[in-house]
């Protein structure tokens, strides 16, 4: 009998800005199938419809359906999660953590129940503690529960470094680990232009200049939109892990993963780089880090740390 082979199915939990522009980019190149969820009544629906009336004109024809039900996330191989608050201007990250921690619990019930075998990525902020949220109530394996924070670090960094040395993005190779949050660490020593480490082309003034306005890159945003945060960068850093994974690229991405001793960090989601394919976390690359770049990341991942004990203040053994 001939086999049929389907599309691939990516639910997008969260049919807001970064949730949207995500299913967009999905539908638009053609990588998947999308359900949009959203609890906003005909908000996933619109939306939905909104994208697929553009396919004449842009010759796509994979499928999105904007739905309230999550009977229709049931075969996704990837979940986004992106429901939720945003930081709101003077707000931090963390400010969001019992909001959202109440949201994420509840989503993750029902990633659980109705797309038991999907590689989850969690985008929600506080995202760090999401993907904790996320990876808890599932019960999922590490390797299926993967937050979205250093693609887009990563990608702020070397924006602004091509920007100050008039270089294109392309020649550019950027690194930021540690926490999606203020206690992010942008490393200098794996960050090159062309090959070339980046402390032998940017002043060390600049370069410090450049690192803070990355560790402020969400901040930034916020206060040019003031009552949204950043999507479009956020959506592409999204999509491009989703694309690793479902063609199976192995490409190495920093993300937020769950580390049982590797850069000396145990029980907590702290972002490193990882090698993402269709099994979803591959490989956790551990590098050379010098002595003060560890400090950071260890000081980063403490944060984190002390987050995870506040949710479990908060949910206890996290159940339903
Ligand atoms: P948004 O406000 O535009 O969209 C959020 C959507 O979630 C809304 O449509 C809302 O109706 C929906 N929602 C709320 N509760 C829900 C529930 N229980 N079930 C299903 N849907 C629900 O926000 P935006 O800009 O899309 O951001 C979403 C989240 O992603 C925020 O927490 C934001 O801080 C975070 N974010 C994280 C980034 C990262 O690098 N990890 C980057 C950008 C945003
Ligand atoms: C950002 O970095 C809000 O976390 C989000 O833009």
């Amino acid at each position: 009998m001939r086999t049929v082979k389907k599309r691939r199915k990516v639910s997008i939990i969260g049919a807001g800005n970064v949730g949207a522009t995500t299913a967009q980019k999905i539908v638009e190149n053609g990588l998947a199938d999308v359900v949009l969820l959203d609890i906003r009544d005909g908000v996933a629906q619109g939306k939905a419809l909104d994208i697929l009336e553009a396919g004449p004109l842009l010759g796509f024809d994979t499928r999105i359906r904007g739905t309230g039900r999550y009977e229709d996330i049931a075969d996704s191989s990837v979940v986004v999660v992106t429901a939720g608050f945003s930081r709101k201007p003077g707000m931090s990250r963390d400010d969001l953590l019992t909001k959202n921690g109440e949201i994420i619990r509840d989503v993750a019930f029902n990633v659980r129940k109705f797309a038991p075998d999907s590689i989850v990525i969690a985008v929600t902020n506080p995202m760090d503690l999401m993907a904790y949220v996320l990876w808890r109530v599932t019960g999922f394996a590490r390797e299926r529960v993967i937050g979205m924070g250093g693609a887009l670090d990563s990608s702020r960094f070397a924006y602004f470094l091509s920007e100050e040395t008039r270089t294109s993005v392309s020649n550019i190779q950027s690194l930021v680990m540690g926490g999606h949050g203020d206690q992010m660490v942008p490393l200098l020593d794996f960050s090159t232009i062309a090959g070339v480490p980046v402390r032998k082309m940017v002043p060390a003034d600049r370069l410090a200049a450049i690192v803070q306005r990355t560790r402020d890159g969400g901040a930034e945003i916020v206060h040019l939109m003031k009552d949204s945060s950043a999507y479009f960068a956020p959506a592409a850093a999204t999509y491009s892990m989703i694309e690793s994974i479902l063609h199976d690229r192995h490409r190495i991405i920093p993300s937020s993963v769950f580390l049982q001793g590797e850069y000396g960090i145990k029980e907590a989601f702290v972002g490193v780089p990882v090698r993402l394919g269709n099994q979803g976390l591959e490989e956790i690359v551990e590098l050379p880090l010098s002595e003060d770049e560890s400090r950071q990341l260890r000081n980063s991942a403490s944060a984190i740390s002390e987050g995870i004990d506040a949710l479990k203040r908060l949910f206890h053994d996290f159940s339903e």
